[in-house]
C-alpha cells in the first residue's frame, strides 16, 4: 500500500456545526484516522432550504471535500443525505460515500419491537421521506412489518447550538413535537439530525424510557469502521483539519461542547469560483 493512500483522510462535511456529533462518533470507530471536516456555517441551516438549494450546496461541499484528496466522504448532515446524496455520490466516483440515512434505517428496524418508528429530522429530512422509504426497504429485507410516524422538530437545532439541553422552554418544546410520536406509540425513534444527539437526556425523557432511541451519527460511524480497508494512518492522536465557511471562533466554542473535548483551531474557507483558504 502506497504511504500517500495510507494517509488520505475522511472527508467528513455538514451544513455547519452539527456534524460534530458525528465526528465524535467517528474518534470512538476509527481514532487514528486522519479527518478534514467542513461546517457550511456561512449558508446552515440546510433544513429549512429547497431541495434545488440543498443539492447545490452539497455539490459545492463535496468539490472542497474532493479538493482534499478524501478517501472516503462521509456526510454527515442528514438534509443532505436525505436530499443530495446522489449527487455527492455522483461527484465522489469511485471515492466511497457514507450518508446518515441507509445504517439508521437498518438499525431502527432491527431495533424496533412493535415495529412502530418514528422520525425526527429537519423539515427538509422529514418532506423528502427518504427515511420512510430506507426504512420500508429495510424492513423488506429484514422480513420485519413496520410502521413510520415522523415529525419535524427545526427548534431543536438553535436551541441544541445554545446549550439549552435541560432548559424548561426546550422541555416544553420537545412535549410539543413528540406527544403525537408517543401517543401513536412508537417503541424506537430515529434521531434524524445532527444536533438531537445533544439533546438526548430531554428527548428520551419526553417520549419515554422504554423508547429505544437510534443516533445517526452513531450508525454512520459504525458503518465508516467496517468500510475502512486501509491501514489506518499513522497518527499518535487524531488528526483533524477543521474548515468553516463562517464565524470560526464561535463553531470552536460551540464545537467543543458538541464534541466534548478540546478541538484544532477552525480555518475560514471562501468560495471564490473554487474554494480559497484564508
Ligand atoms: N445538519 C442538519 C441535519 O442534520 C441540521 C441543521 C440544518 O438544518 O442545517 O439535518
Amino acid at each position: 500500500m502506497p504511504i500517500e493512500v495510507a494517509l488520505k483522510p475522511i472527508g467528513v462535511f455538514d451544513s455547519g456545526i452539527g456534524g460534530m456529533t458525528v465526528v465524535k462518533e467517528l474518534f470512538t470507530t476509527v481514532p487514528h484516522e486522519a479527518i478534514v471536516y467542513f461546517g457550511d456555517t456561512a449558508r446552515v441551516p440546510y433544513g429549512a432550504k429547497s431541495r434545488e438549494t440543498v443539492r447545490r450546496y452539497a455539490r459545492e461541499d463535496t468539490e472542497l471535500m474532493l479538493a482534499h484528496g478524501v478517501k472516503m466522504i462521509v456526510v454527515a448532515c442528514n438534509t443532505v443525505s436525505a436530499v443530495a446524496l446522489d449527487e455527492v455520490e455522483r461527484m465522489a466516483g469511485s471515492i466511497p460515500v457514507i450518508g446518515m440515512i441507509a445504517p439508521t434505517a437498518k438499525e431502527a428496524v432491527r431495533a424496533t419491537r412493535s415495529g412502530r418508528i418514528g422520525i425526527i429530522g429537519t423539515e427538509a429530512t422529514v418532506a423528502s421521506k427518504a427515511y420512510e422509504e430506507a426504512i420500508a426497504r429495510e424492513a423488506a429485507l429484514q422480513g420485519k412489518s413496520c410502521e413510520t410516524f415522523a415529525a419535524a422538530c427545526p427548534l431543536f437545532v438553535p436551541l441544541a447550538e445554545e446549550g439549552w439541553t435541560n432548559h424548561p422552554a426546550t422541555h416544553l418544546i420537545a412535549e410539543e413535537y413528540l406527544r403525537p410520536l408517543r401517543e401513536h406509540k412508537i417503541d424506537t425513534l430515529v434521531l434524524g439530525c445532527t444536533h438531537y444527539p445533544v439533546l438526548l437526556d430531554v428527548i428520551q425523557k419526553t417520549i419515554g424510557k422504554d423508547v429505544t432511541l437510534v443516533n445517526s451519527g452513531a450508525e454512520a460511524a459504525k458503518l465508516v469502521a467496517q468500510q475502512i480497508s486501509e491501514p489506518h494512518t499513522p497518527y499518535p492522536i487524531p488528526h483533524t483539519l477543521i474548515l468553516v465557511s463562517d464565524m470560526p471562533r464561535k463553531f470552536q466554542q460551540i464545537g467543543e461542547r458538541f464534541l466534548g473535548r478540546p478541538m484544532p483551531e477552525a480555518k475560514l474557507v471562501t468560495w471564490r469560483e473554487s474554494w480559497v483558504v484564508t
